[in-house]
């Protein structure tokens, strides 16, 4: 990775904690490596990202069904992915520092970069699935796994799926949820965690055509992150994949520049039919992993095209591109100019869209009766501390697009003053027409 900016990412990850977005879990006893807690600003946001990714990619489409499937599927499952013999990094230790590292991120692997000494040990593969016991006896027996990816289960419920919809080839599935990985070494804030979410999409569609569905998911996933998301082209980039598995024709992700370096955020694989075979082979359930063509009447194994992207890494990117130091006027005796810490985060994710500030606590009543109107509709926060400036810039730290100032012509005029967060500029709007204001931004 090139490029590091350590200090907007230190400077981020102290505003993450300090306004609710995202902090250490377990903090109190000292945080444990590579879990995260998102607080009350930080929920809001990977929900609503979640959801954007649902409706883009499921609740859009007749030809994408939805899947809630369990964490813990049956061991067998991830012996036939390969998962339980093959997924694992390799890693070597600092004999004289103690650190820890993945062979494969070391610039040299032979010199320690923390201390810079060459007496590291032989490098040691290292399984990266997350064992626990089920039931009552705590023995190799009864070993299960935390799922390492969201698509085994897609792939082993897919005939499930398929009766229960009457779908045809080609048809994709769908889930949104936790992985689970023990990564060496956790970095980068959220982007390397050991428990994170995946949003997962697996088509299922005949060989011949594979590559243009590649190629139309390829596009739909980049328009979901300019076009959706907001996120800036340029901030992008492919970064196609030289080595190929044995079984794929081909495969791609797209990275975003980060503080620290471009780093994936989605991988479009073409996995040919390796996972349908392989579940084919160890479940023994032919039928299951096969699809019956009704008119051909042929019996194949589905080639599968997938896209696969972190949703905490998607709000890391978000966080990132939204992080932002202006200077604003200040009232503060000692000097004129203040710097404003701003997130400019697009209104569909951001925790609070609208937030309604009265001018004086005297006008508590008809402001909280808008607000109560206002988040029939829309994620809505009400603060009354403070001087009004005070109030702005807590909002700006959150990334809430538009304060609402209520005032005492208010009353009167049936009007309220609308303050933009990113051009600063305030305009007065009809009460009445607020919701149609809003409605629009989305
Ligand atoms: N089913 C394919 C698969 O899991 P992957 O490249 O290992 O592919 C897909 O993971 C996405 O999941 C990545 O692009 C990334 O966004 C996210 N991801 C993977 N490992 C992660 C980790 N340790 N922490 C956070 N996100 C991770």
């Amino acid at each position: 990775m090139a490029n590091p900016s350590p200090d907007l990412m230190n400077k981020l990850v102290a505003l993450c904690k300090r306004r609710g977005l995202i902090f250490q879990s377990s903090d109190i006893y000292g945080g444990i490596n590579g879990f995260w807690d998102y607080g009350p600003n930080g929920a809001p946001l990977r929900r609503s990202v979640e959801q954007a990714w649902w409706k883009y990619m499921v609740e859009d489409r007749d030809n994408v069904e939805g899947l809630d499937s369990t964490i813990i599927c049956h061991p067998m499952v991830w012996k036939a992915s390969g998962h339980v013999d093959q997924f694992s990094d390799a890693m070597t230790d600092c004999m004289d520092c103690k650190k820890r590292y993945r062979v494969d991120q070391l610039d040299d692997p032979k010199t320690c970069p923390n201390c810079g000494s060459h007496n590291l040990t032989e490098p040691r593969e290292f399984n990266l699935m997350m064992k626990t016991y089920v039931g009552p006896v705590f023995d190799e027996e009864h070993v299960a796994y935390l799922r390492a990816e969201t698509c085994q289960p897609i792939f082993v419920d897919f005939n499930n799926v398929r009766i229960a919809t009457r779908q045809k080839l080609p048809f994709g599935i769908a889930q949104t949820g936790k992985a689970f990985r023990n990564e060496i070494n956790p970095r980068f804030f959220t982007f390397r965690s050991r428990e994170f979410m995946q949003m997962e999409m697996e088509f299922f569609c005949r060989d011949n055509d594979s590559m243009d569905w590649f190629e139309y998911w390829r596009q739909e996933r980049w328009n979901f992150y300019v076009n959706v998301l907001g996120v800036p082209a340029d901030k992008l980039r492919w970064k196609w994949h030289d080595k190929l598995a044995h079984y794929a024709k081909a495969a791609v992700d797209i990275e975003f520049e980060f503080p620290f370096g471009w780093g994936e955020i989605e991988g479009i694989h073409h996995r040919g039919t390796w996972d349908m075979s392989r579940h084919c082979e160890f479940s023994k359930q032919e039928a299951d992993c096969k699809y019956f063509d009704q008119e051909t009447k042929e019996s194949f194994f589905p080639t599968v095209v997938e896209t696969s992207c972190g949703l905490d890494r998607i709000c890391l990117m978000l966080l990132c591109n939204a992080y932002d130091e202006d200077t604003a006027s200040t009232q503060k005796a000692d000097k004129d100019e203040d710097v404003r810490v701003v997130l400019h985060l697009p209104f569909r994710v951001a925790p609070v869209q609208i937030a309604v500030l009265p001018l004086s606590k005297k006008l508590e009543e008809p402001a909280k009766a808008l607000r109560a109107d206002l988040r029939k509709f829309f994620r809505t926060d009400y603060d009354d501390s403070g001087s009004i400036g005070k109030r702005y810039r807590r909002q700006d730290e959150i990334g809430t697009p538009f304060c609402v100032t209520f005032d005492f012509d208010s009353l009167e005029d049936q009007a309220v003053t609308i303050r933009n967060r990113d051009t600063m500029e305030q305009e007065r709007v009809p009460v009445a027409k607020l919701q149609e204001f809003f409605a629009a931004k989305i």
